[in-house]
Order: structure tokens, then C-alpha cells, then sequence
């Protein structure tokens, strides 16, 4: 089948083609795949050409695809039925799983994507503290949710504009906006509007920017400023979460939050998201509290057998964190050393198995850093890796994933594609950068 006819045909039905913008190629400027099937490392196309997979469905497939344990787990529910709209022992078996696994989260409430659960999180951070305004950061992705698509004004901080059309100002007006890595534009905030702010949600890892990492001790102080002002503090972990290690960020920093949102990885690649914290703040959760939060399709019976089969995995096989750290760490000296040997301006970022590979030679710890990135040399570099079989994320400002399935001969052909790509891209710009 025509990759192209296909688009053509999806254009005709779907805005852009797509079910989710990114997926359109855009930023890349090409006809985007349609994907036929997936396992392990590997993705492929309805042609049948094989692609080596740093996407990853966007992260949760972190053991690969087709896990056969995950696969096993939904082929023993499916036949039992599909949805009840009542409550199943395997919602209490994966509450039971996330609050064991995760310090600090005492109860957890199972919705159906990362938005969903952020959506949900703000409602009840604002009804648990009985305030309306919501800090974020400029250049993280809390997902669809009005109140997140919402970036600052330029200048003034406090001033916040809707990043989206059909986002009403007084919505954003409830959100600003600071800046990542920068605590003082956070304690700038907190002043200008005392008593008002009724918490403070991050990427603990901004995985949306392409990869940038909390500086030492921005998490730490973030913590004492939330506590400081009795807001809370808010870990979007829909991809940190069970990604950095078993306990997520919360473990890998050694900080607290007090609510935490999760999303796809728990349900290893069925729609899924949730949000849990400290029993006293989940429950003003309906029905035990006034905060009001429901879905016909919470819990879902096949996503959940995926989602716990998929953490128990990684519950009982810690050393799988071991292996994908290490991996994604030859891919990052790799990457850092063609760029030297080439004089290649490019800047990696990584925190575990998370990277980001920036073409600018800033180095890139905010959201204004990024933006100083080469989209159009990433564009090429994209699609001159996707001809060599390397299938990357189709923008500059998102993370390349390494999961469990990918092989050391995996990433040394990855590198290998890279040093030719790169060596092209140097030599038709005649190293100008
Ligand atoms: C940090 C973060 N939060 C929230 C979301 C939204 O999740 P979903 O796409 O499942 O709605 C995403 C999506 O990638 C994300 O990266």
C-alpha cells in the first residue's frame, strides 16, 4: 500500500490526517509513517520496511514491543469482557502495585490518559487548597487541558496568553508561567500573588523541550517554596514516572511532591493515566470528598492486566533500569563524541534513559535555550535517519526514548547512521553553523 495514498486518504477524515498533531511529520517536513506493527526495538511500516524505534509510543513502551508478559496479561482478561463500569480486583491489585512501588503516594485514582490526569490533579489542588491560581514552566507539556496551554507574555511574567485557540483568558489567567531552572522567577511569582496560588506543577525531568534537566537542588527548592507558601507541589511523572527508576522522580531526586500524575507507561501502551497522593489530600477525591472526578472507561479492565503486568516486570527485574541507563549512556558519549570529531555543534542531554540531542552549541537548560536549536538542520537530520532505518521523534523538542529491548548492536548502528547523517549534514553546510 501507498504510504502516501493513505495520508491522502486520512486527510480526508482526520484533521491533518492525524489523531495527534506531532504525528502529522510537520516539524520535519514530510508525509508521516503509517505503522503496521511493532516488536521489540523495532516498528514497521505498511510497506513492511523496519525502522530501529527511539519513540517508543512516546515512552511506555519501555520493554519494547509485544512484551510477552503484557501480551499474555491482556489474552487471559479479554475474554472475560471488555468493560463493566464497576469496580474489578485488578484496580485494587494495581493501586495496591503504585502505592507499594512509589514513596509517598498513599492512594491513587486510575483515569485514561496523561491530560486527563493533570485536568484531574489541578481540580484538586485548587479544591484541596481552596485557591485558584496554578504555576507551570514555560516549555513543559501537561498535556491538552485548557489551563495548561498556556505560556507567559512576553516580559511580564505574570501575564499569561493562551497558547491555543478556544482557551478563554480568564482560564489562563488562572496559570503562570515561570521559568525552568530559574527559582527566583518562581519566588517572583509567589509574591506577586500571595495567598492565590494553590500549587506549582513541573516536569521534574522536561521531556516536551526536548530533554532538560532540574539543576542540583531547583526540585529541592522548589519543594521548600510550595511549603513555604502552603501551595502544592505537582510531579507531572507521565514520563518520568517508572521511567528514571521504580519510584520515579520522586525516588531519583530524593523530593517529595504531593500530588503525582502519571500516564501511558502504567498502562504499557494501553490508554491509561492516573494521579495519587497523601491520603488527606486524595481524599476530597468524590465520592469521599468534594472534588468531583469520574470516567466510564476508568480502570478498564484490559488496560489495567497491561499496565500491571508491565510494572510488575519492571518491579521484579531492577536491573533492567541498569541496562537501559547504560545503553542510552553509549548513545550519549557516541552522539558527544562524532559531534567533537566533527565539530559538530550539538548539545546531548540525558537522565537515564532520556535524551535529547540539540542542534545549537548553547547549553540547553530552559525553554529559551531550546528554542536556539536548528529546527530546519534537525528536520534533515531526521529524515536522513529515517532513510537509514532510525526512526526518531519528528521534532526537535522531543526525547528520544531507549527501552529495554534495544541492543548494544542496536545503538552501535544507531551511531553508526549518526556519524554518516552528521558527516553529510557538516559537509553540504561546509561546517557553517
Ligand atoms: C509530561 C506530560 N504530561 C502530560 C502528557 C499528556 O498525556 P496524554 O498524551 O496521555 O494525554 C504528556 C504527553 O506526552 C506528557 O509528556
Amino acid at each position: 500500500m501507498d504510504l502516501n495514498v493513505l495520508y491522502e486518504r486520512g486527510k480526508k477524515v482526520m484533521p491533518g490526517g492525524v489523531n495527534s498533531p506531532v504525528r502529522a511529520f510537520k516539524a520535519v517536513g514530510t508525509n508521516p509513517l503509517f505503522i503496521s506493527k511493532a516488536n521489540g526495538s523495532k516498528i514497521y511500516d505498511i510497506d513492511n520496511n523496519e525502522y530501529l524505534d527511539y519513540v517508543c509510543s512516546w515512552g511506555p513502551m519501555i520493554l519494547g514491543h509485544n512484551h510477552p508478559k503484557i501480551v499474555e496479561s491482556i489474552m487471559d482478561v479479554i475474554h472475560n469482557g471488555l468493560s463493566f463500569g464497576a469496580p474489578t480486583e485488578n484496580e485494587v491489585l494495581m493501586g495496591e502495585l503504585i502505592t507499594s512501588i512509589v514513596p509517598y503516594i498513599d492512594m491513587i485514582r486510575m483515569v485514561n490518559s496523561g491530560t486527563e490526569a493533570v485536568m484531574s490533579a489541578i481540580r484538586l489542588a485548587r479544591g484541596y487548597t481552596k485557591r485558584d491560581k496554578i504555576i507551570k514552566f514555560e516549555g513543559c507539556y501537561h498535556g491538552h487541558c485548557d489551563s495548561m496551554l498556556v505560556k507567559a507574555g512576553s516580559g511580564a511574567l505574570t501575564l499569561s496568553t493562551p497558547d491555543s485557540l478556544g482557551v478563554t483568558e480568564g482560564t489562563a489567567n488562572d496559570t503562570l508561567v515561570a521559568v525552568y531552572n530559574d527559582i527566583s522567577s518562581v519566588e517572583k511569582l509567589f509574591t506577586q500573588n500571595e495567598g492565590q496560588i494553590a500549587g506549582v506543577i513541573i516536569e521534574p525531568v522536561a521531556a516536551n523541550m526536548g530533554v532538560v534537566p532540574p539543576r542540583k537542588e531547583f526540585l529541592e527548592k522548589l519543594r521548600e517554596l510550595c511549603d513555604k507558601n502552603n501551595a502544592l507541589l505537582i510531579f507531572d511523572e507521565v514520563i518520568t514516572g517508572f521511567r528514571l527508576c521504580i519510584g520515579g522522580a520522586q525516588e531519583f531526586y530524593n523530593v517529595k511532591a504531593d500530588i503525582v500524575t502519571y500516564g501511558k507507561i502504567i498502562g504499557g501502551g494501553m490508554p491509561v493515566g492516573a494521579y495519587g497522593g497523601r491520603r488527606e489530600i486524595m481524599e476530597c477525591v468524590s465520592p469521599l470528598g468534594g472534588v468531583y472526578q469520574a470516567g466510564t472507561l476508568s480502570g478498564n479492565p484490559v488496560a489495567m492486566a497491561a499496565g500491571i503486568a508491565q510494572l510488575k516486570v519492571l518491579k521484579e527485574n531492577r536491573e533492567i533500569y541498569d541496562k537501559i541507563d547504560t545503553m542510552a549512556k553509549k548513545l550519549e558519549n557516541g552522539f558527544k563524541s562524532i559531534a567533537e570529531e566533527l565539530k559538530f555543534p550539538i548539545c546531548v542531554n540525558r537522565v537515564g534513559s532520556l535524551i535529547g540531542v540539540f542542534f545549537t552549541k548553547e547549553k540547553v537548560d530552559n525553554f529559551e535555550m531550546a528554542k536556539t536549536s536548528n529546527t530546519e538542520l534537525y528536520a534533515k537530520y531526521f529524515n536522513y535517519m529515517l532513510k537509514e532505518g532510525i526512526y526518531l521523534a519528528p521534532s526537535q523538542f522531543e526525547a528520544m526514548f531507549v527501552s529495554y529491548s534495544h541492543t548494544e548492536e542496536d545503538i552501535l548502528r544507531t551511531l553508526d547512521c549518526a556519524k554518516k547523517v552528521l558527516g553529510n549534514l557538516y559537509n553540504l553546510r561546509k561546517g557553517v553553523f
